[in-house]
This record gives structure tokens, sequence and C-alpha cells, in this order.
């Protein structure tokens, strides 16, 4: 079988290609990735030789090369990550979120319907839903409030997949997951951020309060649910993928200082997000009765290994925290 990866490249992306070839060594997967600031081959140097692996650069929004593409390979399942995946950076420029995670998810539909495929896997996110008052958690028919321009433009891509299985019947699969950590996440997402950060003794920015709540997904988890939506997830439905492991910000990044042996001299409480979601809550018991799966890593060894794992790539760190990235962080933090 071959599966159409988008956005690959990326911190999901890639780990779900790693997670994938290794399980199905007569499948083959290419991936098309712009390869914008998120984007990084040398988080696929692992498979890069790989018989079953073959990389296009290429823009999802770009409709002829889109249409190019299926004709050529024509995949049977496509698994679509490619997106401006950072809410803050759609806080400081909404532009290309609405281009990337609707214009080009709408590119992508149409090309799947009109080559086919077998299962089309929209990759989306629980900020969708906004935020949630205690003690509700958003099962898939929770109203949506996007707070966001990143996850209101998610929020009209999950539609815009849905319809081209009510009007079309494109066999399309939407998911909806937490926040996901692990290795190759790129360091302007919190923990990351606040791994790095820790390392160089530099502060650590707390957006307001610090009592915003987030529910963190081992990223190998998240490749797992996916792995059984693509394979055997029902056209036409939406499935949440928690990891169970809700906390607050400021108790997520306390472990962080703990596991890396600094002060909490470190925490700069520093001016809240714009429109921040308070606390997002997931059910995610129809992918765990229709699909079987769970997630199997909890947060104090999801961080142990993230923590190794960045102390062991410190070349990759440095590299992605480059000119292009210092200047992003000046503009998100000079001000707050
Ligand atoms: P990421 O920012 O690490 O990677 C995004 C990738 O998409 C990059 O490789 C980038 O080059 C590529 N890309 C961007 N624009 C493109 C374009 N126009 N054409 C082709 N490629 C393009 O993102 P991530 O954190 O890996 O998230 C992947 C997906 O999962 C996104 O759709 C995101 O909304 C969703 N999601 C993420 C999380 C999370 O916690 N990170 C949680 C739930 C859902
Ligand atoms: O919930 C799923 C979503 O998780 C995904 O759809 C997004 O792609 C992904 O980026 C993530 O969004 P969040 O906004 O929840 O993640 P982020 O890592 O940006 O922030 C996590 C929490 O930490 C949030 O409450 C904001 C806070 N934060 C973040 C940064 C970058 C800080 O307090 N300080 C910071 O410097």
């Amino acid at each position: 079988m071959k599966l159409l990866v988008t956005g690959g490249a990326g911190f999901i992306g890639s780990n779900f290609i790693r997670y994938y070839l290794c399980r199905h060594a007569a499948d083959s997967i290419v991936n098309l990735d712009l390869l914008t600031y998120a984007g990084n081959l040398e988080n696929l140097a692992e498979v890069e030789k790989h018989p079953g692996y073959r990389f296009v650069k290429g823009d999802i929004c770009d409709g002829p090369q889109v249409a190019g593409l299926f004709e050529k390979e024509r995949p049977a399942v496509v698994v679509h990550f490619a997106a401006e995946s950072h809410v803050d950076r759609s806080i400081l420029a909404p532009s290309p979120a609405f281009e990337t995670n609707l214009r080009g998810t709408f590119t992508l539909l149409e090309a799947a319907r009109q080559y086919g495929v077998e299962r089309f896997v929209h990759v989306s996110t629980d900020e969708v839903y906004g935020s949630i008052e205690p003690p509700q958690e958003a099962d898939e028919n929770y109203p949506l409030k996007p707070s966001s321009p990143y996850s209101a433009a998610k929020a009209g891509s999950d539609m815009l997949a849905l319809s081209f299985f009510t009007t079309y019947g494109l066999p399309a699969v939407v998911t909806r997951a937490s926040n996901n950590y692990g290795p190759f996440q790129f360091p302007e997402k919190f923990l990351p951020l606040m791994i790095t950060n820790a390392f160089e003794d530099q502060p650590l920015p707390i957006y307001g309060d610090g009592r915003q709540v987030r529910d963190w997904l081992w990223v190998e988890d998240h490749c797992a649910a996916l792995e059984a939506v693509a394979g055997r997830g029902r056209p036409g439905e939406i499935y949440n993928i928690g990891g169970n492991c809700a906390l607050e910000n400021r108790e997520a990044v306390g472990q962080v200082l703990r596991v890396t042996g600094k002060p909490q001299s470190l925490l700069r409480p520093v001016a809240d997000r714009p429109g921040h979601d308070r606390r997002y809550a997931l059910s995610s018991r129809k992918i765990e009765r229709e699909l079987g799966w769970s997630p199997g890593v909890q947060f104090p060894e999801g961080l142990a290994r993230t923590i190794d794992w960045y102390r062991s790539h410190p070349e990759w760190v440095r590299r992605v925290k480059d000119g292009a990235y210092r200047e992003y962080y000046r503009r998100n933090y000079e001000d707050r």
C-alpha cells in the first residue's frame, strides 16, 4: 500500500513516518513537504535510504503540483499533517494559517476526490473545541469554539474534510489530538522551549498565571492512533485522541526543572497569550471502544525520555535555534 504523508518533515509527521515504516515493511510512503521553518529533513535521517520512502518538496496549496503528484503516485491513503501549527505565530501573523490549513487542505481534498483514495486521514486538534469548563470533557459531538486563527482554520479544514465525505463520498476521517510531546518537536512549543532554555539557564516564559491545563500525549502514542485510524477508521467519522495526562502548565514546567536539576528562579511570568484557552479536556472513549487504542506512556516517563533526547541532540537544537528562530523569539517575547 502507498501512503501520501503531507508535512512529514515536521514534528509529528516525521515521527509517524519512522513509526509506520518500521511496522509495515511492504508499504511505501511519499512525503510531500514545503520545508517551511518547521520542516527539517534531519528529522528523517533514519529513513532517508529506506526503499519505501520518497521525499517530494512542494506546497499543498499548489493545485497543479498536488494533482500531478496524485496522478503519478496514486496513493491509497493520505495522512495529512501539513499545517502552520503554532498558535503564537498565527496570532502574530494569521495569514499563513489561513492559507495552509484551509486552502492547502482544500487543494488536497480536491485531488483526492479526483483521483480516488481508500482513506483520507485529516490530522486535526482538540483546540477546535476551544476552552472547556471543568468538569466537562469534549467528545466528538462537542460544539466547536476555536479561539485562535490557527484553531479556527483547523476547525474550518475539519468541516471541509467532512463535507467532502457527505457530498462526494470521499472516505475522509478526522482526528483531533491533544498536545503532543517527544523527540524532534520544534522549540517554539512549550515543552521543548522550556527544556532547551533550562539547559542554557535562560528564563522560562510562563504565560499569565500558568494555570492553563493541557493534556500531554506522547507522540508515538499519537502515531499508533493514526496508524489504527488509517487502517480501520470509519469514513465520515471524527476520533478524539487524548493523552490522559492533564496538567497545569506550572506543574509541567515544575517537572522540567526537577528533571533537569535547574532552579525555580528561571521561571519568568510574562503577559498572557491573547485569547488563551484555559483548559483542554478530551474524551477518547470512541477510539478506545472502536479501534482498541489507548495511550501507553505517562507524562513522567515521556518527559524523562524527551529531556534525554534533547540532551543528546545538541547539534539539532543549535541548528534549529538559528537566526530565524531568534528573530521569531524576539518578536513573540520582547514586549511581554
Ligand atoms: P510542525 O509545525 O512541526 O510541522 C508542520 C510541517 O508541515 C512542516 O514540516 C512544514 O514544513 C510542513 N508544511 C507547512 N506548510 C506546508 C505547505 N504549504 N505545504 C507542504 N508542507 C507544509 O507541526 P506538528 O506539530 O508536527 O503538527 C502536525 C499536524 O498535527 C498539524 O496539522 C497540527 O495541526 C496537528 N496537531 C498537532 C499537535 C501538536 O501538539 N503539535 C496536536 C494536535 C494536532
Ligand atoms: O492541543 C493541541 C495543540 O497543542 C496543537 O493543535 C498545536 O499545534 C500545538 O502547538 C499545541 O498548541 P498549544 O497552544 O496548546 O501549545 P503550546 O506549546 O504553544 O503551549 C502550551 C501551553 O503553554 C499553552 O497554555 C501556552 C503555554 N505557553 C506556551 C509557550 C510557547 C507558555 O506559558 N509559555 C510559552 O512560551
